[in-house]
């Protein structure tokens, strides 16, 4: 089951054999080159530090530089086609600004609370802006939503980076603090949804864990 390559695709092989194959060419001649002087001139040790720079590390260099560009290309590739990476927009924002709106929502629409951290479970009327807030260690509040309806959600944090991803989903996006993501969601499956912290944020990152309920 072949497909043929999408344009992008096509331009990810293009730019990567070509950047490969520009930085090999010169550093192949830069090597003869530094490699003669120095046995005419150099020491023992230079000769052995500018073998390992050009020798066989280069190798390594190549398939570090391939690597590193098929991964840059595979992010907007799954952007597009993995919908892993939400589009989004991103405003300016302070923790006490972003604390404020989340507990306002908070203070509205709490219906119930649970576990013993006594945490809100918060449900805005459908189509309305809903927040969430990243903070050592807790996602906060848990958002109880309606299938099938379309919700503005907001994620930000309040102390450090953390990673918002929607399980089992594997909706994944980057909550950092002073910025405020925005993205537009249609639960479109009924269910309990955990939300795992997936950028590493101390002692209790493993405890950071979220509920979206959708009914
Ligand atoms: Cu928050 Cu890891």
């Amino acid at each position: 089951m072949s497909r043929p390559l999408t344009h992008i695709q096509r331009l990810a092989t293009a730019l990567g054999l070509g950047l490969t194959l520009s930085l090999t060419g010169p550093a192949a001649y830069a090597q003869r080159s530094a490699l003669r002087e120095v046995r005419t001139t150099g020491s023992a040790g230079a000769i052995w530090a500018v073998s390992l720079l050009f020798g066989w590390t280069l190798i390594g260099w190549g398939i570090a530089l391939v690597w590193a560009l098929v991964m840059f290309f595979m992010m907007p590739y799954w952007h597009i086609y993995g919908k892993q990476n939400l589009s989004s927009e991103a405003y300016r924002t302070t923790p006490e600004m972003y604390t404020q709106k989340v507990q306002a929502m908070v203070d509205k629409y709490t219906i119930r609370t649970e576990t013993a951290r006594n945490m809100p479970v918060v449900r805005p009327p459908a189509g309305a802006d809903v927040y969430m807030l990243g903070r050592l260690w807790e996602w906060y509040p848990a958002l109880e939503l309606e299938k099938d309806q379309t919700y503005r959600l907001h994620l930000s944090s309040v102390d450090w980076q953390h990673g918002f991803s929607l399980q089992p989903e594997n909706i994944n996006v980057q909550v950092i603090p002073g910025y405020e993501m925005v993205m537009k969601i249609t639960p479109n499956k009924s269910g309990e949804f955990s939300v795992i912290c997936n950028e590493y944020c101390g002692i209790g990152h493993h405890q950071m864990i979220g509920k979206i309920y959708v009914k």
